[in-house]
């Protein structure tokens, strides 16, 4: 079986992060956001999987070219020399996704979150007998999606409103797509919207079906959604009983802790923390709802709380760091400085407070 995983776009969303690395390698719960899907994927027998991208190929190869060995899947990049949508990119990889055997092959979206039930799919893509499956998830806030309206007991897809300004609904598409290779028929090489173009044709002609996901989900290509959805994550490990997750007094509730990272004496971690490899917490620190990125350093009596810190920065002693503050690669917090929602791009010193959510250049 195939794959296609959506990479295009800048990942504005998340800068600083991917002023360093493109979005799908900006690691997750101390895993590259990718390698969550392509792992998942594999376990259900996908053997290639084609990166739609529009920028930065090389670097996305070079890096899954040990993951292409360790994994034992294919890995190639379909790239497009302008942006082409959610559903040109398939047309463009139309030779690489389609093969003897007619057999579906799935679409992700690359920064969508969840327990991937693709097992479930299969099955349920073959019991409708349809030409394509879509998986929806309930959320509080439907307009910044695409909103999937179902008849209730067989799952067909009666609407598909992408970003609706009224209310249409709860249920939203979570990005998870199982598709006929007749769908690629229906696609032009040229930028379109699968959520706009082809999946509302594809419901008028009552082919298509919405399976409800089971478990989580979360798109995490915004700073606040990216915390929200460590929390998700973190506790589905928990209900799986997950030996990843850290134990003993500092810890509370679910933090991941590299095997790498050092954590120092009279520390206080989580809930909802991932330390990643090589990271030195020093003694006393206070850390809750936050990411710290590899290579990290966080000096005494630091508190950091709802941030996310880029690889290899410093946070000085008696720093204060909340509020959705985000630093980049390689940043440097000096001692006793109070970062509230600072978004600080890579490679700066920060000598003094910022006091109100600002971007710091
Ligand atoms: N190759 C390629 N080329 N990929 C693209 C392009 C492009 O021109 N534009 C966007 N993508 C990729 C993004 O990288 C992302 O993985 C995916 O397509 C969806 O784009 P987003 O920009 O993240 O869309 P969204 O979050 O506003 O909405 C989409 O996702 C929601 C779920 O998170 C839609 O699919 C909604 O219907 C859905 O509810
Ligand atoms: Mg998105």
């Amino acid at each position: 079986m195939k794959a296609l995983i959506l990479v295009g776009g800048f990942g504005t969303r998340l800068r600083p992060l991917t002023l360093s690395v493109p979005k799908p390698l900006v690691e997750f719960a101390n895993k590259p956001m990718i390698l969550h899907q392509i792992e998942a994927l594999k376990a259900v027998g996908v053997n290639e999987v084609v990166l739609a991208i529009n920028y930065q190929p090389e670097v996305m190869l070079n890096f899954l070219k040990d993951f292409e060995t360790n994994l034992g899947i294919k890995i190639t990049c379909s790239q497009e020399t302008e942006p082409l949508g959610t559903a040109g990119p398939l047309a463009l990889a139309r030779e690489k996704l389609i093969d003897d055997s007619g057999e579906p092959f799935f679409v992700l979206n690359s920064d969508v979150i969840s327990e991937y039930p693709f097992q479930q799919m299969i099955e349920f893509h073959k019991a409708h007998g349809g030409e394509a499956s879509i998986m929806v998830t309930k959320v509080d806030e439907p307009s910044k999606y695409g909103v999937v309206v179902t008849e209730e007991s067989t799952g067909k897809v009666e609407k598909f409103v992408e970003k609706p300004k009224i209310f249409v609904g709860n249920k939203i598409n979570a990005g998870i797509y199982l598709l006929n290779p007749s769908v690629l028929d229906r696609i032009e090489l040229r930028p379109t919207s699968i959520e706009k173009e082809v999946f509302p044709k594809i419901a008028a002609e009552a082919k298509l079906f919405a399976m409800v996901l089971p478990g989580f989900w979360m798109d995490i290509g915004q700073p606040r959604d990216y915390i929200t959805g460590l929390r998700l994550y973190l506790d589905s490990l928990r209900k799986k009983s997950s030996s990843k997750l850290a134990v003993g007094p500092n810890i509370v509730g679910n933090v991941l802790v590299h095997e790498s990272a050092q954590i120092g004496e009279g520390c206080l971690i989580g809930p909802d923390v991932a330390i990643g490899p090589g990271c030195i917490v020093e003694s006393g620190v206070r850390l809750s709802r936050c990411t710290v990125m590899r290579g990290v350093r966080i000096k005494k009596h630091s508190c950091i709380s709802s941030s996310i810190i880029g690889w290899h920065s410093t946070v000085g002693q008696w720093a204060r760091v909340e509020n959705m503050t985000i630093l980049g690669e390689d940043v440097h917090v000096c001692d006793e400085i109070y970062s509230n929602g600072g978004v600080v791009l890579p490679h700066k010193e920060i000598k003094s407070s910022i006091l109100k959510p600002e971007i710091v250049m």
